[in-house]
């Protein structure tokens, strides 16, 4: 793309101002920015200015596998699930591309040491939990990793130094999620130096086609690779590859399946799994209507009272079905330092947003989605913030009382 190019594309679409420091730049750093321009994807912006949110259609809860329901069929799904495990027809997607503000540290999540006396990084107690899994398997399953350019190298290296934590590193894939511009509060990109434009990883939900587009998506097809079971980095009880979640979802003849726990109470901060006008779908907690949160059934629990783990299993036809389909653009209002009038700015309260595609929004492309109740006190540790609710303190306490030795 030459410059008049860009300035005709970037016209059409109200951001000429990315070119307003084109003259000052070196002739290697003009190429960089038209090339950065020529793969901006500008369909990405065009919600922005709308009012967000979504019109919720009618609710209902899902099929659920209560704890009670899978203690009665879990043998059958266990042996459903190893054969499906032993077949090579399970994969691990790691969810690792975030940047983890809320926590603090600038390395990625996955490393931060959750142990107190010893070392002990999210990622490897991940590793420890696979380990289990795979101790009743005739092989290792493959894991795919997904990380950003902002955390690649960093990724990458932890993990040789820390020899793959004893896993196969032949099964162990990484790949680089895509990015998203970002912009002002109207929908402006910004820059983020006068000749680079302001990126940022592009949520969790653009993982399949970053999967498939990358060095290692080959190997989804050529391995005969069925299911893909995706996880977040940030939960320590995360049970991956758990050939119980898989035999029930496979006996059940689902095209996708979530980990769910019941909610601590109506207002905890979870995305529900639930029927949304007949459609498996997850509604966030600040989309759902607080009298239809509240509500309670004549035993007294909650009607929609699932939240998900960010534990889904996704049958890999289904998702190749659905690779066209564009998935909805969250806002996420956040600081973005960028270049205003020539010099640096790094406001201290949010001036824009990260566009970001999520995972959750893949649920109501699916046909069926089964939800399967695990018990929270043993799988869900999530570590969103340093102290207080979802923290490192609470995921330490949850792992001290399922015997981890911190
Ligand atoms: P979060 O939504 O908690 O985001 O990610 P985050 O970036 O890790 O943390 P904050 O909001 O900045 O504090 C949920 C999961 O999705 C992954 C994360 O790594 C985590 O496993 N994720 C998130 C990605 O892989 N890519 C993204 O662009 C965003």
């Amino acid at each position: 793309m030459n410059f008049d190019e860009a300035k005709e594309l970037l016209a059409g679409h109200g951001q000429q101002h990315l070119l307003n420091y084109y003259g000052e730049l070196d002739a290697k750093g003009q190429a960089e920015l038209l090339n950065q321009i020529a793969s901006i994807d500008f369909s990405l912006l065009s919600g922005i200015g709308s009012g967000g949110g979504r019109v919720i259609g009618k609710l209902e809860p899902v099929q659920t596998l209560s704890i009670a329901d899978v203690e009665q069929s879990k043998k059958q799904f266990m042996s459903a699930g190893i054969n499906a495990l032993n077949g090579g027809k399970v994969a691990a997607v790691l969810l690792a591309g975030g940047q983890g503000t809320r926590l603090g540290s600038d390395n990625p999540k996955g490393m931060y040491n959750i142990g107190v006396t010893r070392e002990l990084s999210i990622f490897e107690q991940q590793f420890e939990n696979i380990k289990q899994v795979t101790a009743l398997t005739t092989q290792p399953f493959h894991i795919f990793i997904m990380t950003s350019c902002i955390n690649d190298g960093a990724t990458r290296k932890f993990f040789a130094e820390k020899n793959y934590f004893g896993y196969p590193q032949n099964m162990v894939h990484f790949f680089v999620q895509d990015m998203a511009p970002t912009c002002d509060l109207n929908g402006k990109i910004y820059l983020e130096e006068k000749g680079r434009v302001s990126l940022s990883p592009n949520g969790n939900g653009g993982w399949y086609s970053s999967l498939l587009g990358s060095g290692v998506g080959h190997i989804v097809e050529e391995s005969g690779i069925e299911w893909l079971n995706v996880y977040s980095v940030d939960n320590v009880l995360q049970r991956i590859c758990d050939p119980v979640f898989i035999g029930a979802t496979l006996m059940h003849g689902a095209d996708c399946s979530s980990k769910v726990v019941k909610k601590a109470n109506a207002a905890e901060r979870v995305g529900v799994l639930c029927l949304e006008d007949g459609k498996p779908a997850i509604v966030e907690y600040y989309e759902m209507p607080e009298d239809l949160a509240a509500a309670t059934d004549k035993n007294g629990e909650l009607v929609f009272g699932y939240g998900v783990t960010l534990n889904y299993l996704f049958k890999v036809q289904k998702l190749n079905g659905i690779l066209t389909n564009k998935l909805p653009v969250h806002l996420s209002k956040k600081v973005i330092p960028h270049i205003e009038n020539g010099v640096t700015v790094k406001p201290d309260q949010p001036n824009g947003y990260k566009l970001e595609l999520l995972v959750l929004d893949m649920i109501k492309l699916m046909d069926s989605c089964l939800a399967v109740e695990v018990e929270r006190e043993r799988e869900f540790a999530p570590v969103k913030n340093k102290t207080g609710a979802d923290s490192v303190d609470t995921a330490r306490e949850l792992l001290i009382k399922n015997g981890v030795k911190l």
